[in-house]
């Protein structure tokens, strides 16, 4: 198949575009490094330098005598979109290209304008190309579990049914971001629904949980083929910081009292959750709606689950709890269906003692580039 894959530089990105590649799909990786970019400007760069995407395609195209096509560009510039869309004639696009951080958003007035502009014109444009140049093609757009918040219901996959005065009818389920970026996520979804029901368009939004992780079986050819890693409270992700904090001796920094509790799943879930998507496509004219995580976890687990592990491999991790500087529940109730991916063939990658051992001795060998400083930087406060 033709596959576009949007925001292919990123941590997802780039392994999927090799995952896809490794599947015989012919993959073009569409990026223009903003990623990159927020991170140099914010001060918080990856734990190793990878290369640039020109370089990755570069390199995989080395190891396995495959092509991934590349172009570098802004998705809010339709110019750029549509020369794209009309040159790559995709069967399925795989849209990743946002401003994907919390804390990012919620920085100040122009991080949060650079994140609604950013993410909102992106998902448009991405839906109007696909209406001008391939309005068959399936839209795999990734949201967040993040959409529904932590309400006190069961959450279900997308939609929920409704009875009102005697009267029947079924709504996306009601969403309740925490952070001006979950926000535009919400918004995504109000815009992919609204097109699906205009223009008959064929869209699966995954409602995915906070990923970990760092190898896929793509990247074994090279560790020049590793996603990006970032350790900071910016950009990283809470089981990818633990790791990085355990390694250096730095307490597990758990915010408030660590009930939190999320749906997560491995970077290498990510890869098998999107492949089967585009393998299993929405119908046309169908709004699906997945929830993309393997497992349950509250903060305080996964503190304990990384202690347990580093412990075991001579490390001494300690767990600090600090205040919190995000406003949400740190106590809930959490009970989130994620059957749809079961029902099409995912096998779960969980959260083992094994899995995080090869993450704590992966981060080993970059401890040297680890800055203790970055780790809570800004702690940047949701009520500034
Ligand atoms: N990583 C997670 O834990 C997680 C969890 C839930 C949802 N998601 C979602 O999955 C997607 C990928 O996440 P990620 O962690 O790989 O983020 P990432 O920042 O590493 O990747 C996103 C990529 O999109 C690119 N991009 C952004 N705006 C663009 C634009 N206007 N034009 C072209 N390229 C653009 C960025 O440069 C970056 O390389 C995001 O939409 C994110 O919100 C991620």
């Amino acid at each position: 198949m033709k596959v576009l894959v949007l925001g292919g530089d990123g941590y997802l990105g780039w392994p999927t575009a090799m995952h896809l590649s490794e599947q015989g799909h012919q993959v073009t990786a569409v990026d223009n490094y903003l990623r990159r970019n927020l991170s140099r400007d914010e001060n918080v760069e990856a734990l190793y330098p990878t290369p640039d995407l020109v370089e990755r395609a570069a390199i995989w195209k080395q190891h396995t005598g495959k092509d991934i096509g590349v172009r570098i560009g802004n998705l809010c510039d339709w110019d750029f979109l549509a020369g794209v869309f009309a040159e790559a004639g995709p069967e399925c696009v795989i849209h990743y290209a946002e401003q994907p951080s919390a804390p990012y958003s919620m920085l100040n007035r122009e991080t949060a304008t650079l994140t609604l502009q950013n993410n909102l014109n992106a998902t448009a444009n991405v839906i109007f190309a696909v209406k001008e140049f391939c309005p068959t093609a399936h839209i795999i757009k990734l949201g967040t579990m993040g959409e529904y918040g932590t309400p006190n219901i069961d959450i279900e996959e997308g939609w929920l049914d409704i009875e009102h005065n005697g009267r029947k009818e079924r709504f996306l389920y009601p969403r309740a971001a925490g952070s001006l970026y979950h926000t535009t996520k919400v918004q995504d979804t109000d815009l992919l629904w609204f097109y699906v029901r205009t223009w008959g368009l064929c869209i699966t939004d995954l409602m995915q949980g906070p990923v970990y992780g760092i190898h896929t079986d793509e990247s074994r050819h090279s560790e020049s083929l590793l996603p990006f890693f970032n350790y900071d409270e910016l950009f990283g992700t809470v089981l990818n910081r633990f790791i990085v904090q355990a390694v250096v001796g730095y307490p597990l920094t758990v915010y408030g009292k660590g009930g939190q509790t999320r749906g997560y799943l491995n970077i290498r879930d990510t890869l098998q959750c999107v492949r089967l998507a585009l393998e299993n496509p929405a119908a046309q004219g169908e709004l699906r709606i997945m929830n993309q995580f393997t497992e349950t976890l509250s903060v305080n687990d996964l503190a304990e689950l990384v202690r347990d592990a580093g412990t075991a491999t001579g490390l001494d991790v300690r767990i600090k709890p600090v205040e919190n500087p995000r406003k949400e529940l740190e106590e809930h109730y959490y009970n989130p269906r994620h059957s749809k991916f079961s029902e099409l063939g995912l096998q779960p990658t969980l959260l083992t003692r094994e899995i995080l051992v090869e993450m704590l001795e992966t981060v080993s060998r970059y401890a040297d580039n680890i800055d203790t400083g970055k780790i809570l930087g800004k702690n940047a406060t949701w009520a500034k």
